[in-house]
């Protein structure tokens, strides 16, 4: 695609994005006079096209925002104006019924929050806010004199649920688990109906105890329902918008996971080298503020492709046959590199999030295959090109999946070469990441050295704590030597 191509592409998708938010700003206002014209009141054109411009400019705005911070794509722009338009259509439907203070407007910030961008989730809850404000107003209008004391309550909540909806998003960490979700979650939701409670006695300077249990109450309950449509719709966005969410990470790394059940089956020895590999990958994201659930999870798949010839790789060699001995280097060469296409291409089939994906077509990047370039040379004469005998990449283009590539060629190293100290252990690791750094793998990531340092202790660390006894073994019988 040329540059006058991606500029046309680009100018129709403002196009349509822009006569999009005009259309849902009608629809948010047309539900709105929908449910007032049942109760017989009727609005002026004016009033319904200024209502209707004001809801446009905030979702223009927002959507601005959403470009500034890199989230200004299609997917994330369709993701947020549903959690959007969600979020102000129940309010609407809790205004029409008199529910007002209970309007769930906490699911927004749970839902972008936890699983999307706390960037955006702040900008959209206050964007979701404000259109509720202009739906209260139209809810409140009347012909006669507009009186403030009115909805002095129902604004009021809303002030409520700015706050309320800041604090889910500042304290609750992506990633997080559900348990985890529930129980800030909980806590924030209560504390802030104790606010609404003490706020519903000061306005007017005439506290009512009923009026005050009643806004209490029904913020909480607005809070529990906003909490119970996230637990519910949650799993319905990360399907349909391919999430990387807490939950969804930590429900593909348990073992009922079917994909994970077949490569036990099928090929356990990859399946013991990707738990390890888990193990280190984790360890190693957390140590340089990567997410630990992502790494286990891409670490846990990333050898998946393995499943269709298992046979053909060392690990799976219990028996002594090696089928390699029966191939020419170059055959054997294709059948090893063609597992990260393939376990991409499984893992695609399946719906796995993008991260996982990358995952397992990166982590060897274009590496060489060494022995059967070697084992090919021996065999040839003259010279032979390396290129027959690399990966087919790419390189790892994120910093998780240059942690991966240094866990998977520690752990396989380490079964090899069997190091019997620490010492051992470290100068291994440290062949193997400068290795890699000559053949120039992490140039396409954004990884650092002191970052790379860090990724090497936690490797040399959790590998230590996995061969402990193999290790201080073979110690104790040099010392005795
Ligand atoms: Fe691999
Ligand atoms: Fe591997």
């Amino acid at each position: 695609m040329d540059k006058a191509q991606k500029t046309q592409k680009k100018w129709l998708f403002y196009v349509v994005t822009f006569l999009c938010f005009a259309a849902l700003a009608a629809l948010i206002v047309g539900v709105v006079a929908a449910f007032r014209f049942v109760y017989g009141v009727t609005f002026d054109f004016l009033t319904l096209f200024t209502s209707a411009l004001v809801i446009f400019s905030l979702f223009a705005t927002n959507f601005l925002i959403l470009r500034s911070i890199g989230k200004g794509d299609a997917s994330s722009v369709v993701l947020t104006y549903s959690a959007l338009l969600i979020t102000v259509v129940a309010s609407i439907v809790c205004l029409h019924f008199d529910f007002a203070f209970a309007m769930p407007l906490a699911f927004l910030p749970l839902l972008l929050g936890t699983d999307f961008d706390k960037h955006a989730a702040l900008s959209s809850h206050l964007t979701s806010i404000s259109v509720v404000a202009v739906a209260m107003v139209l809810f409140f209008y009347r012909s006669e004199k507009f009186v403030f004391e009115d909805i002095s309550l129902q604004v009021m909540t809303l002030v409520v649920n700015v706050g309320m909806g800041c604090l889910l998003i500042f304290l609750i960490k992506p990633f997080s688990g559900r348990l985890r979700v529930l129980l800030t979650a909980s806590s924030v939701v209560l504390s802030f109906g104790i606010l609404g409670f003490i706020s519903a006695g000061a306005v007017g300077g005439n506290p009512d105890l009923m009026q005050m249990i009643t806004v209490g109450v029904s913020v909480v309950v607005g809070g529990a329902i906003s909490l119970f449509a996230y637990f519910c719709l949650s799993p319905v966005f990360e399907r349909v918008f391919n999430l990387n969410t807490g939950l969804r990470l930590m429900e593909l790394c348990s073992f009922d996971q079917p994909l994970l059940k077949e490569l036990e089956e099928k090929a356990p020895g990859t399946f013991n080298h990707a738990l390890t590999v888990a193990n280190i990958s984790e360890r190693a994201a957390y140590a340089i503020g990567e997410n630990p659930t992502l790494a286990k999870a891409a670490a846990l798949y990333h050898d998946i492709g393995k499943m269709e010839n298992p046979e053909f790789f060392t690990e799976n060699q219990t028996s002594g046959y090696n089928p390699h001995d029966e191939l020419i280097p170059e055959a054997s060469v294709k059948m090893i590199t063609r597992h990260t296409e393939a376990g991409a291409k499984i893992l695609e089939e399946k719906g796995f999030p993008k991260e996982i994906i990358s995952a397992a077509l990166e982590h060897h990047g274009d590496s060489s295959v060494g022995y059967f370039y070697h084992k090919a040379q021996n065999i040839t004469e003259g010279t032979l090109e390396e290129k027959g005998y690399t990966y087919p990449g790419p390189k790892p283009q994120t910093k998780i999946n240059a942690i991966l590539m240094v866990a998977d060629i520690a752990e396989a190293a380490t079964r090899s070469v069997r190091p019997s100290n620490r010492d051992e252990l470290v100068t291994l690791v440290d062949n193997l990441v400068r290795q890699k750094m000559q053949e120039r793998q992490f140039d396409e990531c954004p990884i650092t050295m002191a970052e790379l340092t860090k990724v090497k202790e936690a490797v040399v660390n959790t590998l230590m704590g996995v061969h402990h006894e193999r290790i201080a073994y073979n110690t104790q019988q040099k010392l005795k030597k």
